[in-house]
């Protein structure tokens, strides 16, 4: 890893009469603004300006409205959300004390699909952009932005915001720059096609091209990403893989697939991950990834020497695997692409790819709708993320989840889902530790004895069987008991569990 001395990462003629301190940067950020930062999932976050921000909120209370790619590390949400900053936040969090906050009333959220956010800024359907903060490996002489570890919106953030504040963050490894493909779709009516292609289509710049006159503070920084968070793959992952694995060798023998299938999407978290860590050992050679996040098992795979090519809008990687990537990114570099997420999540291009989208689910019910956010129905975990950008879109939608969660407690596969992210149209796939449903071409009425018998804990079945044969008596083309429909989770609010209904409970 190269760390270039601060002249050859800012080439802005002039800049340091822009530098100032995190400090003097959140100065620029008043009460009620609306600010858009980098990040997307704990990758290339401004890191110092929202601290000074946070601290300062401590004894001088604001609040704004914060737009990011996706989640932040380095526990800014936390911070920002103790110190009363945030009163609207989208597009997408997984911080456990902003969580709560969003639960209870305090923070608005705006669940979005991340493809969306900045489509829906730059046609001034949002609250426009007062400042953006940015996190750059380097600054053109031009006074274009490399980002750093993910574009996420970070593009669009800081062409429409009134003023920019750039992070140029001097530990990020200078090999960076080179990796990224900036382009912004143009403005409708009269937006031509985008030439994504395939994969490796590159179609932009490789960094953010603004107007430097809209630059009204450098920062320079030196702080890491956090690590993900990511586990290693379980008995029961493992098993989810291995489903899925199986399923992926039958469609290359129906001829439905190639052995090196299609651009694949893998999913925020650890079931996701696994289930691409299984891709290292099965037959499948000259994978291609198309995706959003790429995590820990695109690199197994490439040093598998089972993928040729991997796009996506951010890096997030274990402290181990950051190191060892860190330290040899040339050894990746000419097959990683990072683009802004309306691109890497974009529904044309993951259309005409073909793309495989591998996306985790809470919960689903018998007949494929899935819940991928709201525990309970009311409580929000995360966000839907780009799941609903890919799901929809997708050559082929698979949702994975374990038949149960909280250690048995709750079944995964229920009567009807208590919130519907993914509708029954857009699943065709289901794959639990139990097996694997295939969900194509097949009625509601179809599904809901596969969904029950492939995927669902044993424990549950017989329940589910039963409400399924209660709801045929009463008819109807998806046949359902209204006032049990919602009963697995009443019994869950009511005592805490769904063990009741488990046939051993
Ligand atoms: N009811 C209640 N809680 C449930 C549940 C259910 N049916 N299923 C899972 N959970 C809980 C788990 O107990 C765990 O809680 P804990 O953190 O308190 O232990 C939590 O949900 C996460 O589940 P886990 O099994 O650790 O899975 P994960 O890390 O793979 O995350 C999602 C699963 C669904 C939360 C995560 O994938 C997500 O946020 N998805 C939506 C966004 C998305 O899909 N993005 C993809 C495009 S990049």
């Amino acid at each position: 890893m190269t760390v270039a001395s601060i002249g050859a990462r800012c080439r802005l003629p002039g800049w340091e009469s822009l530098k100032r301190s995190a400090e003097e940067a959140a100065a620029l950020i008043e009460n009620g603004m609306t600010v858009g930062m980098s990040g997307f999932t704990r990758a290339g976050e401004a890191k110092a300006v929202p601290l000074a921000l946070a601290e300062r909120a401590r004894h001088d209370p604001l609040s704004i409205t914060l737009m990011t790619g996706a989640s932040l590390g380095n526990d800014l949400d936390k911070q920002l959300t103790e110190a009363h900053v945030l009163s609207r936040r989208m597009p997408f969090q997984v911080d456990a004390t902003l969580r709560r906050a969003i639960n209870n009333g305090e923070v608005m959220f705006i669940d979005q699909h991340l493809s969306e956010t900045v489509e829906l800024l730059r046609n001034h359907q949002l609250q426009d952009l007062d400042v953006a903060v940015v996190e750059a490996a380097a600054i053109t002489e031009e006074g274009g932005i490399v980002p750093t570890t993910s574009v996420g919106n970070s593009a669009s953030y800081a062409i429409l915001a009134k003023q920019v504040i750039i992070e140029l963050n001097l530990s990020a490894p200078a090999e960076l720059e080179g990796l990224h493909d900036i382009y912004i779709p143009q403005m409708r009516p009269n937006r031509t096609p985008i030439p994504v292609v395939a994969p490796d289509s590159r179609i932009g710049t490789p960094y953010i091209p603004i107007d430097p006159s809209r630059i009204a503070a450098i920062v320079v920084t030196d702080g890491r990403d956090s690590p993900s968070t990511v586990l290693p793959p379980d008995v029961d992952t493992q098993r989810i893989a291995d489903h899925l694995m199986a399923f992926f060798a039958a469609e290359v023998e129906a001829g439905r697939l190639s052995r090196s299938l299609l651009p694949l999407q893998a999913g925020i978290g650890t079931m996701a991950n696994a289930v691409m860590t299984g891709l290292a050992n099965g037959p499948f050679e000259h994978l291609t990834m198309y995706s959003e996040v790429l995590q820990d098992s695109t690199f197994d795979l490439f040093d598998a020497g089972k993928l040729d090519y991997a796009s996506g809008c951010s890096i997030t990687l274990s402290e181990a695997r950051g190191e060892a990537v860190w330290r040899n990114l040339d050894k990746y570099r000419d097959r990683l692409i990072l683009r802004p997420q309306e691109l890497s999540n974009h529904p044309g291009i993951v259309r005409r790819l073909g793309v495989i989208a591998v996306n985790t689910a809470l919960e689903a019910d018998i007949y494929g709708n899935v819940n991928s956010t709201h525990v309970c129905g009311t409580r929000m975990m995360n966000g839907i993320g780009g799941s609903g950008d890919f799901a929809r879109n997708a050559q082929l939608a698979v949702f994975i989840t374990k038949s149960l969660a909280k250690g048995g407690d709750v079944s995964s596969l229920v009567p009807f889902v208590s919130h519907v992210d993914h509708t029954e149209h857009d699943v065709d796939i289901l794959v639990t530790e139990h097996g694997l449903a295939d969900l194509r071409g097949l009625a509601p009425r179809e599904r809901a004895p596969l969904i029950i018998e492939n995927c669902a804990d044993p424990a549950y079945r017989p329940a589910l069987h039963r409400y399924f044969e209660a709801a045929c008596r009463r008819g109807g083309h998806t046949p359902h008991c209204l006032e049990q429909a919602l009963g697995w989770h009443q019994a869950m609010e009511r005592d805490g569990h769904m063990r009741t209904l488990r046939d051993d409970g």
